[in-house]
């Protein structure tokens, strides 16, 4: 296990032999904790563009902490960055937000492991640009399209009813997929195959669609922007094994770590936000089967030279 040797020494508070954590903390300072190549998955959802006031401190603290981008694509990353902040100044702010920690997710990742990074349309093309240049282009697996029918519809323009999945793997030739375990769907026309295939149904395509938390159903928590259980279902299964380490570090209501724990894999939530911690506690609480889960706080734990 290596910890990132220009980084301090930090408490080790995980291991891949301990419980799973839900931690409270901003996430940056957590991740630069956990030791390199620790995780087969990693799924964010971050908040779109809100990041402008802990940003402009995030960053100082950042570039000091890891000098230059090993790792990355260095000239061509940094010029596709200045054209893409330079083009935009709400979202220059918000992938100053994110850029540390994305570079942290790269770091995280096995060398077989998947990013999947939810954005939506407003976002997801400078996304795109930058994550190509910062994992190589050629890591650039799929978007998937969750589309859903909900709430007003605009008479002015095209409703937008869809949110936009990036999916980038570490290493182009090694990384893990396995969509046996899928769910499958319908067929639209299922008169036009067998009806063994129809029963058996179809293997999902990159658009998903997938109803919104129902505000009746049973899956709701009341935590604003929680997603589907069956979003995350899929890309658990399809991007990691039983016993696999699922990383979430925009945790919210901890969607991921509720399907990870249900599917056997092994998990770490992080979240600033109490509201957040306090949901994911009962939702978590509800589910006594598997490995024991840790509470940690992570701005209580100070770090060490
Ligand atoms: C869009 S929500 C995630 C929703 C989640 N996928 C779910 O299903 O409930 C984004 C979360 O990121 C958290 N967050 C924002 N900035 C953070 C930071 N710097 N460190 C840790 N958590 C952060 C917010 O508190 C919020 O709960």
């Amino acid at each position: 296990m290596t910890l990132p040797n220009d980084y301090m020494s930090y408490e080790v508070l995980w291991t891949p032999n301990g419980d799973d954590l839900v931690v409270k903390g901003d996430n940056l300072e957590f991740l630069r904790t956990l030791p390199d190549e620790s995780f087969r998955l990693i799924y964010i959802d971050p908040p779109f563009n809100t990041g402008k006031v802990q940003t402009r401190q995030t960053m100082k603290t950042t570039r000091s902490a890891t000098g230059s981008r090993i790792g990355f694509k260095g000239q061509t990353y940094e010029t596709v960055k200045g054209v893409a902040f330079g083009y935009n100044d709400a979202f220059g702010d918000y992938w100053e937000f994110l850029e540390p920690r994305l570079e942290e997710a790269w770091r995280l990742l096995t060398d077989d492991g998947t990013l999947y990074l939810h954005l939506d349309y407003r976002e997801v093309h400078y996304a795109k640009v930058l994550l190509d240049a910062l994992f190589g282009r050629e890591s650039f697996l799929n978007e998937i399209i969750w589309a859903y029918d909900y709430g007003a519809r605009s008479t002015k323009k095209w409703p937008a009813k869809h949110d936009n999945i990036l999916v980038y793997v570490k290493d182009p030739n090694k990384y893990y997929f396995n969509n046996a375990e899928v769910d499958r769907e319908p067929y639209m026309a299922p008169g036009l195959v067998t009806p063994e295939k129809a029963a058996l149904g179809k293997l999902p395509t990159d658009v998903w669609w997938h109803t919104i938390v129902s505000p009746m159903g049973k899956e709701k928590t009341g935590y604003p922007t929680q997603k589907p259980e069956g979003i995350l279902r899929r890309i658990i299964h399809a991007s990691s094994e039983p016993g696999d380490w699922v990383l979430d570090f925009f945790a919210g209501s901890g969607t991921t770590g509720v399907v990870a724990q249900n599917l056997n894999r092994r998990f770490i939530m992080v979240d600033q936000n109490q509201e957040a911690i306090n949901v994911i506690t009962k939702r978590l609480g509800s589910n006594l089967l598997g490995p024991s889960v840790a509470f940690i706080d992570f701005p209580e734990i100070s770090a060490v030279e």
